[in-house]
């Protein structure tokens, strides 16, 4: 498998609305998916979803222990999650930091959901329906995001919270 190009923001593709997978455990899937891993594994990412490689389906991959990135968050379980449907479980939000491969070199402060239902399927087409909340909540919305076309800056409501990484962390020791 490979290790893919992650488009950029000002890209089209990263705007476009995903379609839904109709068959799992294809060859064309299972590839799609081996290079995500094989992506993010190699960027350090915490998700990373398919449009960011230039496939317009609905396709996210997320999940991390320690990462130097978010030095502050919790361990996110390793999850494919396909054809997602996401259920705010109160109208609770907070602001935290979020970064994003397509958006490299900068990090803002984004408004989430601190706890939500997420549903889906697997890639052997197995149901996924959790409750979460905190980061584990916050990198969901992140990566379905991607599905509809919105990368975090367009969330991103008070642009002195928006910048530079080496500029707001310059302590961290951060490669993108
Ligand atoms: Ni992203």
């Amino acid at each position: 498998m490979a290790i893919k190009q992650v488009l950029k923001m000002g890209d089209p593709l990263l705007l476009e609305v995903a379609n839904p997978i109709e068959r799992f455990n294809t060859p064309e899937l299972n590839a799609l998916i081996q290079d995500m891993k094989d992506t993010m594994a190699a960027l350090d990412g915490a998700g990373l979803a398919a449009p960011q490689i230039g496939v317009g389906q609905q396709v996210v991959i997320f999940g991390f222990k320690e990462n130097q990135r978010y030095p502050d968050a919790n361990e996110v379980p390793f999850t494919v999650l396909i054809n997602p449907q996401l259920t705010p479980l109160s109208d609770e939000m907070e602001e935290d930091w979020e970064g994003c491969l397509s958006v490299p070199g900068l990090r803002g402060k984004v408004p989430r959901y601190t706890s939500l239902r997420y549903q889906g399927f697997d890639q052997h087409g197995n149901t996924i329906d959790r409750q979460v909340d905190g980061f584990h909540a916050r990198v969901v919305q992140h990566e379905c995001d991607h599905l509809q076309g919105i990368l975090y800056p367009m969330r991103v409501r008070d642009f002195r919270s928006f910048g530079y990484t080496e500029v707001l962390f310059p302590a961290c020791v951060l490669e993108d």
